[in-house]
């Protein structure tokens, strides 16, 4: 595991944007494995910026995100899929057809989540996959629990989840209660893991998650036992790992 620890959130941004552009500049068909939140939109303007600049071609590139809620339509504002498409998709030159989100629309959870991974596998997997990180440990939907989830499968959602995201809702009862979420197996089969994680909120469960056990109570922990990963941290997020 390399730990990369960045300025402020702007530089985490950039240095996540460079090691990204490095591998679409080495593998132009590679497949990304891409996460929503707060935590990447920086990495996205960035590549976004390099892309208009005729630095980056996303033409062969083909993507899978990590999650999305069940129930929640394309055109619905808080969807991943709006988010994917707002912040990445529609700004650069990827194939739309190659741009992958569990369909939260897909009433039949089993029938999704197999689809789901069947279509990663039928990619030949992924080759970068970008994460942010919950300040309780969760990566992607994979929230605190007694073992790691290992395929995409369907999770209710906490109710600290459902509290969190209602700001973004009409009110608490239109947050979906439910999502799809490749599991803790998916992501760790990618060939490469790239996590960037800033604030100072986060400083506890980044020393946790990357020096403390390995646990299914901190997900992200798992990361440690992967052969490739690099976690993008700013000062401040860093600032309570060992010296
Ligand atoms: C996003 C995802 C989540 C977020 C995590 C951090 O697709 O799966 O695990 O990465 O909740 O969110 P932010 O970046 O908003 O702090």
């Amino acid at each position: 595991m390399r730990i990369i620890v960045a300025k402020d959130y702007k530089d985490m941004s950039r240095k996540a944007a460079n090691i990204i552009s490095a591998q679409i500049i080495t593998k132009p068909n590679c497949v990304l494995g891409l996460a929503t939140g707060s935590s990447p939109i920086g990495t996205y303007d960035q590549l976004v910026e390099w892309y208009e600049k005729g630095d980056l071609d996303f033409s062969q590139v083909s993507s899978v995100n990590l999650d999305e809620y069940r129930g929640l339509d394309h055109s619905h504002d808080q969807s991943y899929y709006y988010f994917m498409h707002e912040h990445l998709f529609d700004r650069v030159n990827i194939d739309p057809a190659h741009t992958n989100v569990p369909d939260g629309t897909e009433a039949d959870a089993e029938k999704e989540c197999k689809r789901y991974e069947e279509l990663i596998a039928s990619y030949g997997g992924v080759d970068l996959q970008l994460l942010g990180l919950g300040h309780n440990g969760h990566i992607g939907f994979n929230e605190p629990a007694s073992a790691f989830d290992k395929v995409t499968h369907c999770v209710d959602l906490t109710e600290s989840t459902i509290e969190a995201n209602k700001r973004f809702f009409a009110s608490a009862d239109d947050v979906p209660k439910q999502a799809y979420t490749m599991g803790i197996g998916t992501i760790m089969k990618a060939k490469k893991i790239l996590i960037v994680v800033s604030g100072e909120d986060k400083a506890d469960i980044v020393a946790k998650a990357f020096y403390g056990d390995v646990t299914p109570e901190v997900p992200a922990s798992i990361l440690q036992f992967h052969p490739d990963v690099t976690v993008v941290v700013d000062e401040a997020a860093a600032s309570k790992l060992p010296k």
